[in-house]
């Protein structure tokens, strides 16, 4: 169905698998017009939950397609909103998590971190080599990155570009990793989905709301928010079933 993605369903988990071998997964424009539609189409179908992105073994994806940007202009950039729709990714409402294999460089690291949270092989490895063709990242690296890891190892990663790559065990130390997976990855990726996936969804989406919103607001704000959200969602039958399943003791089974 797509060219250069594939898709599983499993249950109500969405396996994203990028799929352009030749070129370590390099993120063309075709290939994030793919990962939009599929992310879309994942937003709005109710029957979905979770959804995961991953790669190779080799690579999650060394980067925005290099050999497709190389003659680009300012202008055509500009105009044509170059990169804009890969805002699709960070934007979803659902849970997305990143399982990182291999090489998650420039555009593949700033894809790992548009995602809620970061699976990683023991063989990942992060940067952001963009210095080293004359371009800065642009999708996130200045950005995201220092929310997450700090100034100065983002400041090491994006000015000292190709010679400053993170292995997995410092990114999970450093916490840009949730956790490294020793055994197999794309296994432990969707058990982890499936958990979130039995969840309740309206929680599940204000959760993830509330944290992505504690990067933009004052913690006053943010805190206000989050009392509102968690009184509203003792509107939901799913509060209602969560809490007499605990008192039951028994496993609660959410509508929504
Ligand atoms: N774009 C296009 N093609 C790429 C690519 C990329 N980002 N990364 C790798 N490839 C291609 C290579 O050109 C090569 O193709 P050919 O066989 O046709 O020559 C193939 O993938 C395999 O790559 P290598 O032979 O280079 O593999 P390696 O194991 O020797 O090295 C690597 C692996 C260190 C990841 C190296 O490929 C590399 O440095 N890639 C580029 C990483 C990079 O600079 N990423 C940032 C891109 S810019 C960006 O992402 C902007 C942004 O912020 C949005």
């Amino acid at each position: 169905m797509y060219k250069y993605i594939k898709i599983e369903n499993h249950d109500k988990v969405l396996l994203i698998i990028l799929n352009r071998p030749d070129s370590l997964n390099a993120l063309s424009p075709d290939l994030m017009s793919e990962l939009s539609q599929i992310l879309n189409d994942y937003e709005n179908d109710n029957n979905l939950r979770c959804a995961i992105i991953t790669g190779s073994s080799k690579a999650f994806a060394a980067g925005a397609d290099i050999k497709n940007m190389m003659d680009n202009k300012f202008v055509d950039n500009v105009v044509n909103n170059f990169i804009g729709n890969w805002k699709v990714v960070g934007e979803c409402r659902k849970p997305i998590i990143a399982a990182v294999s291999g090489y998650a460089l420039g555009g593949g690291c700033e894809l790992a971190m548009m995602c809620d949270f970061i699976l990683a092989s023991e063989n990942a490895v992060f940067g952001q080599p963009e210095i080293n063709l004359g371009i800065i990242p642009g999708a996130g690296g200045t950005q995201r990155l220092p929310k997450i890891v700090g100034k100065s190892k983002s400041m090491e990663m994006v000015l000292a570009g190709q010679s400053r790559f993170m292995e997995a065990e410092e990114a999970e130390r450093i916490g840009l990793v949730s956790r490294i997976v020793k055994g197999d990855l794309i296994e432990e990726a969707i058990k982890t989905a499936n958990k979130i996936a039995k969840l309740s969804l309206p929680s599940l989406i204000l959760a993830k709301e509330l944290v992505n919103k504690s990067f933009e607001v004052p913690l006053t704000e943010g805190l206000k928010t989050e009392k509102i959200y968690f009184h509203s969602l003792f509107g939901t039958s799913d509060q209602k079933e969560g809490m007499l399943a605990f008192s039951e003791k028994r496993k609660p089974s959410f509508k929504k």
